[in-house]
């Protein structure tokens, strides 16, 4: 437990923070200027229409896009400063495994790169974890979708990262097992003390797995609800339902603001 507290994840604060890909006529506002703070330990979930600039957001707060404006600030430090020691990991929309590699080798490589000792049974542990017993020798070609995205979970769980960025990371995660990590994998990241983000589709998501959910407008994303979700709230009961009409009804104001947005309706 010392060492969770130690561990603990820091606050992330964005501070008119901006991005605009490319210049002149052809240039694409994506994200507006956002003030945000993620306080330290926290489950955030980012829900907004498809293109809005979610993935953006995240990719900024990982260091690995430049804002155009305003800054990304991890307990004050820059976002480079945690990559390198396995403090901060993100999972992609496209479960990006090195296909040469097993899952096993896949998920052992993140300690490796973070200069943690490779324990065997602590890797296959966390496979275990996500529901891959069994596949550990196996190729990510040799895996489905669902399989590839919870490899890439595991391999970014290992090494108890102090900020977890999860973009879509079970879009391709039939529902039951979906539900399966969705009760199982908060207590890990909630027991490390981990700031998470969560980028999601689905509201029932965000509401089970968050302490709070931003709600943005289509593109350029800006924040159209900030919502505070009860502890231990269950998307199921009275209140869970009147948070998921909520958190839609919030949703639908973004996109009514967007006429533009309706071109998106398909996805
Ligand atoms: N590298 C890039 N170069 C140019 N434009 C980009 C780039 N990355 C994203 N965009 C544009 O920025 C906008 C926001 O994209 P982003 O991927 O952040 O959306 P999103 O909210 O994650 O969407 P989705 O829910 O579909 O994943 C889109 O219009 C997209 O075309
Ligand atoms: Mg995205």
């Amino acid at each position: 437990m010392a060492e969770a507290a130690a561990r603990r994840g820091p606050a992330i604060t964005c501070a008119g923070l901006a991005k605009t890909f490319g210049t002149g006529p052809a240039a694409v506002e994506a994200v507006a200027p956002v003030d945000l703070t993620f306080g330290a330990g926290e489950m955030t979930a980012l829900v907004g229409p498809s293109g809005c600039g979610k993935s953006t957001v995240l990719r900024m707060v990982a260091g690995l896009e430049t804002p155009s404006a305003g800054s990304v600030k991890l307990d004050g430090a820059e976002p480079a400063a945690l990559q390198g020691a396995g403090d901060l990991a993100m999972a992609f929309q496209d479960a990006s495994l090195l296909p040469w590699r097993s899952v096993r080798g896949n998920v052992a490589l993140a300690l490796k790169l973070a200069r943690r000792p490779v324990e065997l049974a602590a890797v296959d542990a966390m496979i275990a974890r996500v529901g891959l017993a069994g596949f550990e020798g196996a190729r990510p070609a040799e895996l489905s979708g669902g399989m590839r995205q919870r490899a890439a979970i595991a391999r970014c769980l290992v090494t108890q990262p102090r900020v977890l960025l999860l973009d879509e990371p079970f879009g391709a995660v039939d529902e039951l097992t979906r539900a399966r990590l969705n009760a199982d994998l908060p207590a890990l990241w909630r027991a490390q003390g981990t700031t998470s983000m969560l980028v999601t589709h689905s509201v029932r998501e965000a509401v089970t797995l968050a302490d709070r959910i931003i709600v943005f407008s289509s593109r350029p994303a800006a924040v159209v609800a900030d919502i505070r979700v009860p502890p231990d709230l269950s998307a199921e009961t009275p209140e869970g339902r009147a948070l998921v009409a909520q958190v839609t009804e919030a949703l639908s104001q973004g996109w009514a603001d967007d006429p533009a947005s309706g071109r998106h309706a398909a996805q």
